[in-house]
């Protein structure tokens, strides 16, 4: 019980047994082992998406991505009324994130070179593109921008990983990626 003061008031001066030691050396050496690990992978793992951030006015970005979705809208996707919308290869493309969807859908063509932008027009979102589980964080006022190949065509899901109210489970959007 701590209720009470330990009756010896040095009981951290006493010499430590010999296990303690042999422990504490082991979880300090897993500990270095660990955030060497963390190093080593930033350089080696090659998922360290290359990106650039500017700050941006959340509706002036939503112009954009309006201006771009105008342009090359080629559907709706099946009855939720969503743009579905082709850029030019090699372009910049906007997504939106906000509560609670990814607007709009995107079909990029596959092995062509895009700069994806994502910024959100609320709150914090989390951009995670499933399965291939690539993940950003979508803030507000900031455009991050991701210069992306796809090298696989299908359908990817986005998925919101940061928890951003009531409809947070609800915020799923889909990227096409398509042979040309
Ligand atoms: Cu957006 Cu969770």
């Amino acid at each position: 019980m701590a209720l009470f003061p330990p009756e010896k008031r040095l009981w951290w001066n006493e010499p430590l047994h010999r296990i303690e030691i042999v422990w504490i050396t082991i979880a300090f050496l897993w500990g270095v082992a660990m955030f060497s690990i963390m190093v080593y992978w930033h350089f080696v793992g090659s998922q360290n998406l290359s990106n650039e951030a500017y700050r941006v006015d959340p509706q002036a970005y939503a112009k954009k991505a309006e201006v771009m979705t105008e342009k090359y809208k080629v559907r709706e996707e099946g009855q939720t009324g969503i743009p579905v919308v082709h850029p030019p290869a090699g372009s910049d493309v906007y997504l939106i994130a906000r509560l609670w969807e990814w607007w709009p859908i995107l079909e990029l063509e596959k092995d062509k070179s895009y700069r994806l932008h994502l910024s959100s027009m609320d709150w914090l979102h989390g951009f995670s593109l499933q399965p291939v589980n690539i993940n950003i964080q979508v803030h507000p006022n900031y455009e991050m921008v991701l210069t992306v190949k796809p090298d696989r065509a299908g359908t990817y899901s986005i998925v919101c990983n940061e928890f951003c109210g009531i409809g947070h489970h609800t915020m799923l959007g889909r990227l096409y990626v398509v042979e040309k």
